[in-house]
C-alpha cells in the first residue's frame, strides 16, 4: 500500500507471522530508504506500481535487500532477471487470467490475483473467487495468493478451496494502528461499510500522477465522488484550482474531499487494532515471514 504500509507495519506484519510489504509505490528512493531504516533486519518485501517505474528505482530497491519485490500494474518482464540475481522472490500482482499466464511465462514467483472488491488502484471488471479459478486453472504451476476484501480464516478457506495458496490484505492492514495516515482517515474505514467504496479515477486527476487508463481505484465515497465521478472530463478542464485544493484538503485532513483508498471489505472493519491482531486471524497460513 503506496505511502499507507511504511516500516512500522511492514514489520509488524513479518514479525507477528506474515510477510510485510512496504509500500514503495511510485519509487520515492529516500522515502523507501527512510522506511527500510525502520524495518532493520526484519525480512520484508517492498511494492513497486510498474508503470511508474523510474530508471534506477530497481536498483536502489534491491540495495536494501527485500525478501520480495511486488510489482503490479505494468508489464513485469524487463525487471524479473535483476531481482532474481538479487535473490529475491518476484510477487506479481494481475487483474486477469490472461495477465497470469503472461506474468508466469515471464518467470514469476508468486501471483496475487487481485480481484476488483479490492480496496486501492487495480480494475474493474473481475471479483475475486472467479478470478482466482481462472487463473488456478490456467498456471497451477504458480503460487496463487487472492486479494480483494480478505479479512480473516474464512475468507482464507473459500479462497483456498478455489486454488488459492495464500492471501493479501490491504484495506484491514490500513485499519492498524501501524499504518501510515492520519486518524480521521482510520475512522473513515471504520465509520463507512463496503456499501460506500467505488471505483473511480477522480482522485488520479486531482492528485496526480494520471493512470493509464485501463486503472481506476476503490476508495470510500466523498463529497468530492458525489460530485465529479461520472464528469471527470469536466474536472480535467478545471483541474488547476483543484490541485491545490487537494493538497490543502490533505494537510488539513477534510475528509469531504481527500481519498481514503478502502475496498469492499470494510464491512468487517470495527476497529483500529494492532496489526499483530489482523495476522493472527489467520492461523494456518502464519510463519511465512519470520
Ligand atoms: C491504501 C491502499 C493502497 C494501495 N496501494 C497499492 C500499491 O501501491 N500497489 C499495489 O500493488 N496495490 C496497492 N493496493 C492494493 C493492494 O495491493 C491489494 O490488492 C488490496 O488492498 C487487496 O484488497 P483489500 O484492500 O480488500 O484487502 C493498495 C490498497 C490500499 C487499500
Amino acid at each position: 500500500m503506496a505511502a499507507v504500509a511504511g516500516g512500522v507495519l511492514a514489520k509488524a506484519v513479518t514479525r507477528s507471522g506474515g510477510l510485510g510489504i512496504l509500500g514503495g509505490g511510485y519509487g520515492d528512493k529516500s522515502w523507501i530508504s527512510h522506511e527500510m531504516g525502520i524495518v532493520g533486519a526484519a525480512r520484508v518485501g517492498i511494492g513497486l506500481i510498474t508503470w511508474a517505474m523510474a530508471d534506477g528505482v530497481l536498483g536502489a530497491v534491491l540495495e536494501h535487500e527485500p525478501a520480495a519485490v511486488w510489482l503490479a500494474f505494468g508489464d513485469p518482464s524487463p525487471h524479473i532477471p535483476a531481482i532474481h540475481a538479487s535473490g529475491a522472490v518476484v510477487i506479481c500482482q494481475v487483474n486477469d487470467v490472461d495477465e497470469a499466464s503472461e506474468a508466469a511465462d515471464a518467470g514469476v514467483d508468486v501471483i496475487v490475483a487481485q480481484g476488483s472488491e479490492a480496496g486501492g488502484h487495480g480494475r474493474s471488471g473481475r471479483s475475486l473467487f472467479g478470478l482466482v479459478r481462472g487463473i488456478s486453472a490456467a498456471v497451477p504451476e504458480v503460487a496463487l495468493v487472492a486479494a480483494g476484501g480478505v479479512n480473516d480464516q474464512r475468507d482464507y478457506e473459500a479462497v483456498r478451496e478455489l486454488g488459492a495458496a495464500g492471501v493479501a490484505l490491504g484495506t484491514a492492514f490500513y485499519a492498524t494502528e501501524e499504518a501510515l495516515d492520519v486518524p480521521e482517515a482510520k475512522q473513515r474505514l471504520v465509520d463507512a461499510r463496503g456499501d460506500d467504496t467505488l471505483r473511480c479515477t477522480v482522485y488520479d486527476v486531482v492528485r496526480g500522477p494520471e493512470w493509464p487508463t485501463q486503472y481506476d481505484g476503490r476508495c470510500v465515497r466523498t463529497e468530492f465522488t458525489d460530485t465529479w465521478v461520472g464528469r471527470e472530463d469536466e474536472l480535467r478542464a478545471v483541474v488547476e484550482p483543484f490541485l491545490a485544493r487537494y493538497a490543502e484538503a490533505v494537510e488539513q485532513s477534510d475528509m469531504s474531499l481527500r481519498v481514503v483508498w478502502a475496498g469492499e471489505g470494510l464491512d468487517s472493519i470495527d476497529a483500529i487494532t494492532p496489526a499483530a491482531d489482523i495476522v493472527q486471524r489467520f492461523p494456518r497460513v502464519m510463519g511465512i515471514g519470520m
